[in-house]
């Protein structure tokens, strides 16, 4: 990915990706090295919400700053960002200081690795003047985790599984689909750390889960799904198969030996809430779940109001809100 992009890195550079949440999930990798994923997923970009991250060179070792505050080398934070860094320098260095903010709604339980492996590789290209495309920094930033290939984009975004060992067609790219009426709410349960890391999570049901062996023909038809209700601005399409197919993924986890099992009392809580308002209300609304116990609803702008009269404080986003007209700021 990097031949020929060999230069004199600058002192300074500074990168900004959104956090995103998939519709039609990515679990399970066929090459655990690579990050490369089983199957195909499609996920939205949260807009102004997410990772900013300054870059520079420095003497010596990496030092990693998160919100302001020095992270110990040990964390796996700052022991996840050097073995990354190490992936695009040579043995000699350069050595890094890089300090990452993330822009999420209080404790709203956003991954943050996705968009902030993206800022890094956006914080990277301009340090290190790499002449790179964005595809090739989905993959670049694919490497440091997987779903972050997808963080590069705004709006609705694939990553496409690619057939390639050495991953060079398993890249994110974005949609050609502007829905400004479309909202994701992130729902907290729980603001607790999680049982089991994705990563470990993805390879026990991958090896371990007999329902998995039925997860790639599910993806297939649900992005077809998806596509098509993109396309036809379908909303209880996309909702109806994006709730399914987060289902469908923690199902998998459940059938692994040990299992794998995210939720707690208030997941479900929150999705027979959401499934109320659907069947009682009429509202469309619809649940997505990903490694952890937080929920996520899908709705309509017109559903706002309903929304925020069942779910207390709850923080809606606008993932077609521009940054410069976004209510959060650093
Ligand atoms: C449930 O991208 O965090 O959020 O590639 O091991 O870093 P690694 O995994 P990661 O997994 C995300 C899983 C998910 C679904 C999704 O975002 O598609």
């Amino acid at each position: 990915l990097l031949a020929g992009q060999e230069g004199t890195p600058q002192a300074l550079g500074s990168g900004f990706a959104p956090a995103n949440i998939a519709l039609c999930k990515y679990w399970g990798k066929r090459d655990d090295e690579l990050n490369l994923p089983m199957t195909s997923s499609l996920s939205v970009s949260l807009g102004a919400l997410g990772t900013r991250t300054d870059l520079s060179v420095r003497d010596g070792g990496d030092e990693v700053l998160l919100d302001g505050e020095l992270v110990p080398p040990a964390d796996s934070f700052a022991a996840r960002i050097t073995s990354f860094l190490d992936l695009i320098r040579s043995e000699s260095g350069p050595g890094f200081r890089v300090a990452t903010q993330n822009a999420m709604p209080t404790a709203a339980g956003l991954a943050s690795s996705a968009s902030g492996f993206a800022a890094l590789v956006l914080a990277l290209k301009e340090v290190m003047g790499w002449d790179l495309d964005s595809r090739a920094l989905s993959m670049l930033a694919r490497l440091g985790s997987g779903s972050a290939c997808r963080s590069l984009f705004s709006g609705f975004v694939e990553w496409h599984v690619g057939v390639r060992d050495d991953g060079m067609d398993s890249y994110a790219e974005p949609i050609d689909c502007v829905w400004p009426d479309f909202r994701i709410a992130p729902v907290t349960v729980s603001a607790e750390r999680k049982s089991i890391g994705s990563r470990e999570a993805m390879r026990r049901t991958r090896d371990t889960s007999r329902l998995y062996e039925a997860w790639p023909a599910q993806v297939a038809e649900d992005l077809l799904a998806i596509r098509a209700a993109l396309r036809e601005r379908d909303f209880v399409r996309l909702g109806e198969t994006a709730e399914a197919n987060a289902l469908a993924m923690h199902a998998t986890m459940m059938a692994s030996r040990p299992a794998v099992l995210y939720w707690r009392p208030e997941t479900l809580e929150t999705i027979r809430r959401a499934w109320r308002l659907r069947e009682e209300r009429g509202i469309p609304v619809y649940c997505t779940m990903d490694a952890g116990p937080n929920v996520k609803l899908i709705f309509l702008r017109e559903s706002t109001a309903a929304i925020e009269s069942e779910f207390d404080a709850v923080e809606i986003i606008n993932p077609f809100e521009t940054a410069t007209t976004a209510k959060s700021e650093y």
